[in-house]
């Protein structure tokens, strides 16, 4: 696909062709990303960054990622700031927005918000996450730390660990998993499971995910641990929430019972579901994950806004 110009809302609006393309643009990225070389190509433009929700990487990668590439990034005062405050509509300020820049990033806390601005700007929208919908360049940079991890993504089992009900990423990345031919366990309790309509659009798409809420049944065959938080704030109960923080722990226990070059992924934030001991171990590979953020973002960036190296 040329990406030039075009939103990313979804993970499901790209095909395998078009993630090997962002993922292997990625990889020439790489020395950009570490600042071991340098480019202007997209001198001159402007990114705005529109986060309505709190972040620390998906924020602080896309702005790496465009002053990595030479351009700008505009960012939005805190929301209270903002003329939200006094009752502006998300599509006006869109509309504001797409004036003062040449593309925009949006989180947002409610599903669809990005589909929305996307229908109202004439500049690409790139979703870095709507509510509990889709967080499509978390998807990507999963991707691609596993394919630089495996050297492929076809046949790698993944144990996707924790709020798989209202943990956007998993969403998005079963599916994308499951386009690429690796194997999917689905490792939550009951109440927190993966929703129906991703393991039916899993199935559709050829995979036979297990699902279980025991870790144990699982840690001695996979080859990736995706651990989610529990995300305490889509909780509408917070008894509910009480009951079940904690239930999985990584520690190094655990990873005793695990494959030799088993790798722990987690999107991050971590509240206490990765003990800090397994930082040192040769499975951690969530703060890699989040530095392959900015090499993602950068080739993204770069294709939609038509710059060249
Ligand atoms: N993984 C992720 O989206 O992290 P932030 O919420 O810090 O952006």
């Amino acid at each position: 696909m040329n990406f030039k110009g075009k939103d990313i809302v979804s993970i499901r609006d790209l095909s395998r062709e078009d993630i090997d393309q962002v993922l292997d643009l990625a990889e020439r990225m790489i020395p950009y990303a570490k600042g071991e070389i340098f480019t202007k190509a997209l001198d001159g433009r402007i990114l705005a960054n529109l986060f309505f929700e709190p972040s620390t990487r998906t924020h602080m990668s896309f702005s790496t990622a465009m002053s990595r590439l030479g351009g700008r990034t505009m960012e939005m005062a805190h929301p209270s700031m903002m003329s939200v405050a006094k009752g502006e509509t998300l599509t006006d300020t869109i509309r504001m927005v797409e004036s003062y820049s040449d593309v925009i990033v949006l989180r947002h806390p409610h599903e669809g918000s990005a589909r929305l601005a996307a229908h109202f700007s004439s500049k690409p929208v790139i979703n870095a996450g709507d509510g509990a919908g889709q967080h499509p360049t978390q998807t990507l940079l999963d991707l691609f730390t596993i394919r630089r991890e495996f050297k492929r993504i076809e046949d790698v089992k993944v144990a996707l660990v924790g709020d798989l009900k209202y943990g956007r990423t998993v969403h998005s990345l079963a599916e994308a998993l499951t386009m690429f031919g690796a194997e999917v366990t689905f490792v939550a309790p009951a109440n927190l499971q993966m929703p129906r309509e991703t393991v039916r659009q899993v199935e559709k798409l050829g995979g036979k995910p297990k699902l279980t809420s025991k870790l144990e049944e699982v840690i001695k065959e996979v080859d990736v641990l995706y651990v989610t938080r529990i995300q305490k704030e889509r909780f509408p109960d917070p008894a509910e929430y009480q009951k079940i923080a904690g239930v999985y722990r990584i520690d190094n226990d655990l990873l005793r019972e695990a494959k030799r070059d088993l790798i722990v992924m987690h999107p991050l934030p971590r509240v206490d579901e990765i003990a800090p001991e397994v930082d040192g171990t040769e499975h951690a590979r969530y703060f890699v994950q989040a530095f392959n953020g900015v090499p993602v973002r950068m080739a993204l960036l770069l294709l939609v806004l038509g710059g060249e190296l």
